[in-house]
């Protein structure tokens, strides 16, 4: 008898073992929202510090995330921002970076960036130690231009305008010969301003004209104060834009105070010949890729892709997460809290859900904090060399910037939500929001899209709807598959849209004609689709990275794989074989002490055999 278990068991250990563990992945596109041909310098991790330090010009630069709808919807008007500022590179450019970019992790996490888009301030000659100012307010083009006016006058409060920037401020008690001998021009333009003029147009005005300095005559404003020149000019109406020359001779002009209009003005006084000054430098930083259009996009039918699912998870923790400088209090319990669900209900393949198992073990030494590059580092032992550039399955964009992430976030709620009410039927015994509140956790504090947060928290805590309202996990399910809906309905036909891929009210008719009738939507039946879809045996593999183990560096990819053939990867198979020889240790042991017990007589022999083993 023994000798057949022997027999067996040489079997399986000759068994090839390849044991191909999971994935990973990140997935993201190598999108950017800007062309090169925008007036937008484009930085990256490698010369974001080189580009900004040791300029004269100030920065406006903005942190964005190619996914991040917000920054989708937002690209336009900052493209359209920065041609209407480019006058003004001088004194201040404009600049992006895209935080979605792995190698840009280290510089996003540096400058503290925690959510997209981040708009930041820095001073000419800014070092390596200034973090920036961060802008909040408005996204407006003029909004923003205003504060960009705002932060160069405070660089002049802070001492720390370089001698080459245009005055913004009032004359103060300086009289027109002290103008005559700080400048060199022949001629000074006034703009004097109405008493109650907090405007920007006169301080646009000398920043428009700036970019011509010096063929262009230098600009300063006057206010109401300064009744003597008023008077000596003899400027009836204000606003007034007065032409002074060195030889004595003055124009008075009213105008009105408007940007354009007086681009206009000053267009005329200076035509012709100082065209040719205006020269844009070409920025010379392009991290742009061509703009794919990806046309194999997946058709109407819903399924849910395990690649979408693991490729969330590898950008969540290994970018999202990892960018934070630190992580401590209530965002390392969130994000405690969150790895434990996906460890008891993330319906995954193996590799993954040992992944997260790894992972939630060694997060729980750090009790109070752990640093985003240190959790970075615990990532990526558990990963242990599998591989993570995953790509977008039911997730791709018709364009890279579009899709992706957020909907593999979604998608992946979706799934644990559901996989938790399956779980769980019987409502009473657990926390039915467990998952919501996992979800919510995570994406107050860890999700980069600042507004989305924002919005989803606003969901989660309404007086009249709240997580804590849910009664089971089953309407957990329902909860989510109603925020998610609000949110289609907020967003459709925004920028950040994939044309080929609408924003509906799910589930579409097509696909659940009962789920809606006569417009009222049918709860039971959408609970009914939403577990069909979302639930593990219905989760597509098509796409999927196979891992190798030890990891490889080229990675096959599984075209088609049917889910029945999911269950047999070779990883599988390995791990089955393992189990089976490990089945096969004990159950020798346990026969071969039942037959030196029993059969004492053979005892001698029984022993030759199992007693190498033992
Ligand atoms: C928590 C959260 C909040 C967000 N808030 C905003 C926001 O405020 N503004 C913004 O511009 N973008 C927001 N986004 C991003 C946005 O919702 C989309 O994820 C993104 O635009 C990509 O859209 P998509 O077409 O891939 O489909 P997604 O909306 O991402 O949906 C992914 C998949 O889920 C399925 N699905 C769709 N609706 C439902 C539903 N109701 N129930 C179940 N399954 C469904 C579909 O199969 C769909 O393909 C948010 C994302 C998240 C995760
Ligand atoms: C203008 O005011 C400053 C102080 O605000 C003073 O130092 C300076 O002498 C004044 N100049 C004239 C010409 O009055
Ligand atoms: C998985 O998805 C692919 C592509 O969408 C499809 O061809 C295949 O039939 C699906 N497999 C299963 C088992 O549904």
């Amino acid at each position: 008898m023994c000798e057949q278990l022997m027999k067996l068991l040489f079997l399986t250990m000759g068994f090839q073992f390849s044991i191909n563990l999971l994935v990973d992945a990140i997935p993201l596109s190598n999108s950017v929202l800007y062309k090169d041909s925008d007036p937008i310098v484009q930085m990256n991790v490698a010369d974001f510090k080189s580009t900004i330090m040791a300029t004269s010009n100030a920065w406006l630069i903005e942190f964005y995330s190619s996914w991040c709808g917000h920054c989708i919807d937002f690209a336009p008007a900052f493209i359209q921002l920065a041609n209407d500022v480019k006058g003004w590179e001088k004194v201040i450019k404009v600049g992006a970076v895209d935080c979605a970019k792995d190698e840009n992790i280290p510089l996003c996490r540096d400058f503290e960036i925690m959510g997209y888009p981040t708009i930041k301030f820095f001073p000419a000659f800014t070092d390596a130690t200034q973090l920036g100012v961060a802008r909040t307010g408005s996204k407006k083009v003029d909004s923003i231009r205003f504060s960009m006016i705002d932060y160069i006058e405070q660089q002049f409060v802070e001492k720390k305008a370089p001698p080459h920037w245009p005055l913004l401020g009032p004359l103060q008690n300086e009289t027109i010969d002290d103008l005559w001998s700080h400048y060199n021009n022949n001629e000074i333009i006034l703009l004097f301003e109405a008493v109650d003029n907090s405007k920007y147009w006169s301080r646009e005005a000398i920043m428009d004209a700036h970019q011509y300095a010096p063929h262009y005559p230098p600009i300063r404003r006057v206010n109401a104060m300064r009744q003597d020149l008023i008077t000596k000019y003899n400027v009836r109406s204000l606003p007034a834009f007065v032409f002074l020359e060195r030889t004595g001779k003055s124009e008075v002009y009213q105008v009105q105070p408007d940007r354009e209009y007086m681009k206009k003005i000053m267009r005329k006084f200076f035509d012709s010949e100082n065209e040719a000054a205006v020269v844009i430098p070409k920025s010379t930083h392009t991290t742009r890729e061509p703009h794919v259009v990806h046309e194999d996009v997946k058709p109407a039918k819903d399924v849910v892709y395990m690649a979408d699912l693991e490729g969330a998870l590898l950008y969540a923790f290994g970018h999202e997460v990892s960018i934070h400088k630190l992580i401590a209090g209530k965002e390392l319990t969130a994000l405690k809290k969150l790895i434990d669900v996906l460890d008891r209900y993330f319906p995954g393949r193996t590799g993954m859900k040992e992944t997260i198992h790894t992972l939630r073990r060694n997060l729980e030494n750090y009790k109070k904090q752990i640093g985003g590059e240190e959790f970075a580092e615990l990532w990526r032992n558990a990963l242990n060399g599998r591989e993570t550039n995953q790509e977008w399955v039911g997730c791709r964009g018709s364009r890279p910037n579009f899709r992706g992430y957020p909907c593999g976030l979604w998608t992946t709620f979706h799934t644990l939500t559901v996989s938790y009410a399956l779980k769980h039927p019987d409502d009473s015994e657990v926390d039915p929001a467990l998952v919501l509140q996992a979800m919510k956790g995570f994406i107050k504090y860890f999700f980069g899209c600042a507004h989305c947060s924002n919005h989803f928290i606003d969901m989660a805590e309404d007086e009249l709807n709240p997580i804590e309202s849910v009664k089971s996990p089953r309407q957990a399910v329902l909860w989510l598959w109603a925020a998610h809906n609000k949110v289609n309905r907020r967003i459709a036909s925004d920028a950040s849209e994939d044309p080929k891929a609408p924003k509906i009210q799910f589930p579409a008719s097509h696909n659940c004609p009962e789920c809606r009738v006569d417009g009222v939507e049918r709860e039971e039946a959408v609970y009914d689709y939403l577990v069909k879809l979302y639930s593990s045996e219905h989760i597509n593999s098509t796409g999927l990275l196979v891992q190798t183990f030890p990891a490889r560096s080229g990675s096959s990819r599984i075209q088609s794989l049917p889910l029945g053939t999911l269950s047999f990867t070779s990883y599988d198979i390995s791990l089955c074989a393992a189990i089976y020889l490990v089945s096969s240790l004990i159950l020798m042991l346990v026969l071969c002490r039942i037959l030196v017990k029993r059969r004492r007589f053979v005892r001698k022999q029984v022993y030759d055999v199992c007693g190498k083993l033992m």
